[in-house]
């Protein structure tokens, strides 16, 4: 067996300074906002979806240096997605991973700027030529990456998300909901080593189908993290979920349904990387991982 956590341990540790050296501290007037992103992407996180970008490239031998810039856009654009998430006029938090929410370290309108600066740079970093020579592999990367990030994908969801508190969604709508808040860009982060490759329809089908479910597994862990987790393990507020009304499969089906939903989830998942082999082993240890975790 695969020591998961080194695995991912290492790959966080990559990404990190990739992101290091795509956000240098500004020197000009306007430096608060970089000392904002930075404060927002740097120390912390699990870099899941990062993993996932290096964890499939890896099985079609795409070039490190590829995947980590790859991996940092995806990253980037989920660190936008918190700060936003986290606004007094969204779910209204003060911790995140472990500290102050960006708009209580600095300040909303600093926040809701930090977020649109951080999702513009992943396209510039997707467009420049050192993510791939080949022009139709960075188009496709912009294509997906603005896809899954959008109206058809996590910001639609998000305005399901907070829709949903006023206005009950049954368990297909939950779901629905779900798939678009955080299933697609996870769905995007495993697609994306298939990208890189210019790998065969098939193989990138395989892919977004194994993380579209991982990514179900996910959101359903992170709800029911919500109600038995404890804020020092999570890094941010538990118990806010129900406060707030929001949709969850936990709230409609229980902790114990939920629980046997996301392990199901969790084993379709792997049951898309038959297809791959050995060389799909580090996605399948993160099939475990993800309905496992306690933060
Ligand atoms: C939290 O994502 C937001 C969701 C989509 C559930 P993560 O649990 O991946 O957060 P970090 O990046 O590790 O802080
Ligand atoms: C957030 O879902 C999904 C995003 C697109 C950011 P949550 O609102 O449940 O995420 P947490 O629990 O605040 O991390
Ligand atoms: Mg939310
Ligand atoms: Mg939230
Ligand atoms: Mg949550």
């Amino acid at each position: 067996m695969v020591d998961f956590n080194a695995m991912l341990a290492k790959a966080a540790e990559a990404v990190d300074q990739e992101l290091e050296e795509l956000l240098p501290a500004g020197q000009e007037l306007e430096h608060r906002l970089f000392d904002a992103m930075r404060y927002a992407v740097l120390g912390g996180g699990k870099r899941l979806r990062p993993f996932l970008v290096i964890a499939s490239g890896e099985i079609f031998d795409i070039e490190m240096a590829q995947c980590l810039r790859t991996a940092a856009a995806v990253e980037l654009v989920h660190a936008y997605s918190l700060v936003h998430d986290d606004l007094p006029c969204m779910d209204d938090d003060d911790m995140r991973r472990g500290r102050a929410t960006v708009h209580v370290e600095f300040d909303e309108a600093t926040a809701v700027l930090t977020g649109d600066a951080l999702l513009t740079l992943a396209f510039e970093i997707l467009a420049d030529r050192q993510t791939s020579s080949d022009p139709e592999v960075r188009t496709n990367l912009v294509l997906g990456l603005a896809k899954a990030a959008g109206g058809h994908g996590m910001v639609g969801g998000q305005v399901l998300d907070l829709w949903a508190e006023a206005n009950p969604l049954d368990e297909a709508g939950t779901v629905r909901m779900q798939r678009m808040k955080t299933g697609e860009m996870i769905a995007f982060a495993g697609e994306a080593g298939g990208i890189l490759a210019r790998a065969r329809p098939r193989q990138r089908q395989a892919l977004r189908m194994f993380a579209h479910d991982l990514g179900l597994a996910f959101q359903i862990t992170d709800d029911l993290l919500d109600v038995e987790g404890s804020a020092e393990d999570v890094g941010k507020a538990t118990g806010k979920d129900a406060a707030a009304g929001k949709a969850t499969i936990v709230s409609m089906l229980g902790v114990d349904t939920a629980r046997d939903r996301a392990t199901l989830l969790s084993r379709q998942a792997a049951a898309h990387l038959n297809h791959f082999g050995d060389k799909a082993n580090p996605l399948r240890a993160l099939c475990e991982f993800v309905i496992t975790r306690d933060s």
